[in-house]
């Protein structure tokens, strides 16, 4: 059997909807902003159940639209987790300001109780990640940023529809984002974001600055720049939103079946699973392990058909780019560094039934064991 980590091709096999809005979308000619990314931010928003929604050019675009929305810049400084994708990092640096980064907890999530120790004078916000499309402590950190009167940004790009105790990702912070690549539980042909707020001041000041600080055709409030999404894309999210509850239960389902096909290994201690948290729904963005004897294991799974990823083998601190702008203690990155060398991503995605799972945890065991599961 082979089993590929990229889904795409079966996921856009069938384009003929969206290729009808877009016919309507040529014939409007609304090729910036326009109804169709209106409509899609006010269905996004209603979805999330927050007052705003501004689409972006992609996620990273939304975290700088959050960061440069709440002043935030030079001389000031941000936390965040060192175990995130590039862009966490690269937004606070692109607005001018010091990266302060993190270890993470054994759930992958920023670690709280480092959140409290880095705060200085000169900290102004904390961007907790959403990452693997499971979720942090979401009231513990609101508490924090409220104790020390800290701005919240939620990086929500892997958690497009992922909850605490019902309430939404991406819906507990002062402005949150979100991306829509192509490999995102919501997901466009090509790039795509958004922020979300629920402050009106806010939203008219991204409103603007994502347009060129316009307010009208021949008239700008401020400096802006074009961050805006393309219509093309809005009509693509529009239907992939309709899908999400559908595409998330189904990779649910796929970890479900591996999380308990895996749970031996665990016990033999040739694993380690994160632990789930009964009142967080998870999009299941990625499905990692820890897993003694990780390369081996990769190396049989990809003779095997099976193909695998690693998110990611190195944190960014231990990135060349993170020996200037950032801040940490290298010292005291213990989990970060731990998983990076252990962590294996296994594919889980929407397109998987039961037998190919089957597959998969059988090829895992015949590694450890020498027999399917
Ligand atoms: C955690 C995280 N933050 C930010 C981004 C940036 O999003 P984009 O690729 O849409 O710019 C991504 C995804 O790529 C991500 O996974």
């Amino acid at each position: 059997m082979e089993i590929k980590y990229n889904y795409l091709p079966q996921e856009f096999s069938d384009t003929d909807e969206i290729i009808t809005q877009w016919k309507k979308l040529i014939t409007s000619t609304e090729f910036t902003l326009g109804t169709f990314v209106t409509d899609f931010e006010s269905k996004f928003a209603q979805f999330m159940n927050a007052e705003y929604c501004i689409s972006t050019n992609n996620g990273t675009d939304a975290l700088i639209l959050a960061l440069k929305c709440l002043n935030i810049g030079m001389g000031d400084e941000v936390i965040t987790v060192t175990n995130t994708f590039y862009a966490t990092v690269g937004a606070i640096v692109a607005v001018g300001a010091t990266p302060v980064l993190i270890d993470c907890d054994d759930r992958f999530q920023i670690d709280i109780e480092k959140i409290r120790k880095s705060i200085t004078k000169k900290t102004k916000a904390v961007i907790p990640v959403h990452w693997a499309g499971s979720s942090p402590a979401m009231k513990k950190i609101t508490e924090i940023c409220n104790q020390f009167n800290l701005f919240l940004i939620e990086d929500a790009c892997m958690g497009i529809g992922a909850s605490i105790a019902g309430k939404s990702a991406g819906t507990f912070g002062d402005i949150n984002a979100f991306s829509m690549h192509p490999l995102k539980s919501l997901n466009v042909m090509g790039d795509g974001g958004m922020v979300l707020t629920n402050n009106a001041e806010y939203a008219s000041w991204m409103l603007k600055y994502r347009n060129h600080g316009m307010i009208d055709r021949d008239n700008i409030e401020f400096w802006g720049v074009n961050m805006r999404l393309q219509p093309l894309q809005a009509i693509v999210a529009s239907f992939g939103l309709d899908k999400l509850g559908d595409v998330l239960n189904k990779r649910r389902a796929n970890a479900r079946q591996l999380d308990n096909a895996l749970s031996k290994l665990i016990e033999a201690g040739h694993l380690d699973l994160p632990r789930r948290v009964e009142t967080h729904y998870e999009t299941c963005a990625l499905y990692m392990g820890l897993f003694t004897k990780r390369d081996e294991l990769k190396e049989y799974l990809q003779k095997r058909g099976v193909e695998t990823k690693i998110h990611y083998p190195k944190p960014l601190h231990l990135q060349q780019a993170a020996r200037k702008n950032c801040k940490f203690d290298s010292n005291d990155m213990v989990n970060s560094e731990h998983q990076a060398r252990h962590l294996l991503t296994i594919p889980i995605h929407q397109f998987l039934g039961k037998n190919a799972i089957k597959y998969i945890t059988d090829q895992i065991f015949m590694f450890y064991e020498g027999h399917p599961v």
